[in-house]
């Protein structure tokens, strides 16, 4: 099978290629990525020499490439976005230029050549939960309520559209949080990690009892790999990890781990619009597809702080700026927001 892999040098996406060219040998992968910020080809230095897999650097906005790649293909995977909600609160335009505009790019090029496309979006796409609330699932009602998951909402209702209106053999994945190895370290998890290898701080929102439902990065792929290959074409699969922590549970089991104690935490006013309570039920995906999640939080987090502990060198440049110097505009920005929210 020959997949174009959008958004393939970011975090899931490079994790999920190194996982189909290994578990599908012979497989072919093409990996169009713009490297935003957030982009970094070491993030596939393993795939670098295989000869199944090749890098295009470019805009899945521009149709003329999406086209001239979509030639050869069996299937678009597309993980391509913008996926920073800290960032969309500061500026929506890139969200609603990649996220909607480059989906609808990518949706006509697969028409074009009836390619079958897999679209991978989020549970934020639902809206927040009150702490007695079941679960989102496939009949969820969608409530976004940041630019970013308003602009995946608006992706996830044009793939669906495709499919409807022209027949477009879709999928799509609605996933919870993911942490694992190659995670931007503005994202919650890996920020916390890093700071406290660095001897800082850590920026707790508001009163640390937001909830989210975690999955380690590798169980989500195989949840891709289960759609991709056996989902019915039309269909959307809500994907979690049946792992609803607290923020501030999280930042105290990350804490321990790393022999930090609450000292370490530096409360900041809360983000703009926080949503409260993410949670998925999985019970489509388990009985259609068979899928579960296999690595526990612990073991998760466990590999996830051993993974940044070994890969110092990783992180340290995209801290230190040698990629761009995001991670301190990010830093200050945050603080500034903190002031005026
Ligand atoms: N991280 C999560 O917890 C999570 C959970 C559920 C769903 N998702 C979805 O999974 C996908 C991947 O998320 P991630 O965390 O790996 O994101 P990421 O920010 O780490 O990576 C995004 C990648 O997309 C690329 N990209 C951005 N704009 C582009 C453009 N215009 N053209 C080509 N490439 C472009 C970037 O360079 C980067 O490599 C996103 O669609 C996101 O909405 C993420």
């Amino acid at each position: 099978m020959k997949l174009l892999v959008t958004g393939g040098a970011g975090f899931i996406g490079s994790n999920f290629i190194k996982y189909i060219l290994n578990k599908y040998p012979d497989y072919s992968v093409v990996n169009l990525d713009i490297l935003t910020y957030a982009g970094n080809l070491e993030n596939l230095k393993e795939a670098k020499n295989n000869p199944g897999y090749k890098f295009v650097k470019g805009d899945i906005c521009d149709r003329e490439l999406a086209d001239s790649l979509v030639k050869d293909i069996d299937a678009i995977v597309h993980f391509a976005a913008e996926s920073h909600v800290d960032r969309s609160i500061l500026d929506a335009s890139p969200f609603i230029k990649t996220n909607v505009l480059g989906t609808q790019v990518l949706l006509e090029a697969a028409r074009a050549k009836d390619v079958r496309f897999h679209h991978v979006s989020t549970d934020e796409v639902f809206g927040s939960l009150g702490p007695d609330d079941e679960p989102f699932n496939e009949n969820t009602p969608y409530g976004p309520r940041s630019p970013y998951s308003a602009s995946k909402a608006a992706s996830d209702h044009l793939v669906r559209a495709y499919f409807h209106t022209h027949n477009l053999p879709i999928t799509i994945s609605n996933c919870t949080n993911n942490y694992g190895p190659y995670q931007f370290p503005e994202k919650f998890i890996p920020l916390f990690v890093t700071n406290l290898l660095e001897g800082k701080k850590v920026p707790l929102y508001g009163d640390g009892l937001n909830v989210r439902d975690w999955l380690y990065t590798e169980d989500h792929c195989r949840a891709i790999d289960a759609v991709l290959h056996r989902g019915k074409i039309g269909e959307t699969y809500c994907v979690g990890g049946n792992c609803e922590k607290t923020n501030i549970e999280i930042a105290k089991t990350i804490l321990k781990l790393l022999d930090k104690d609450e000292s370490s935490i530096e409360p900041v006013k809360d983000r703009l619009g926080h949503d409260r309570r993410y949670a998925m039920s999985i019970k489509k995906i388990s009985e259609e597809l068979g899928w579960q999640p296999e690595v526990n939080f612990e073991e998760g987090l466990q590999k996830t702080i051993e993974w940044y502990k070994n890969n110092e060198n990783w992180w340290q440049k995209i801290k230190s700026g040698e990629y761009l110097d995001y991670y301190k505009v990010q830093y200050c920005e945050r603080n500034a927001h903190a002031r005026y929210a």
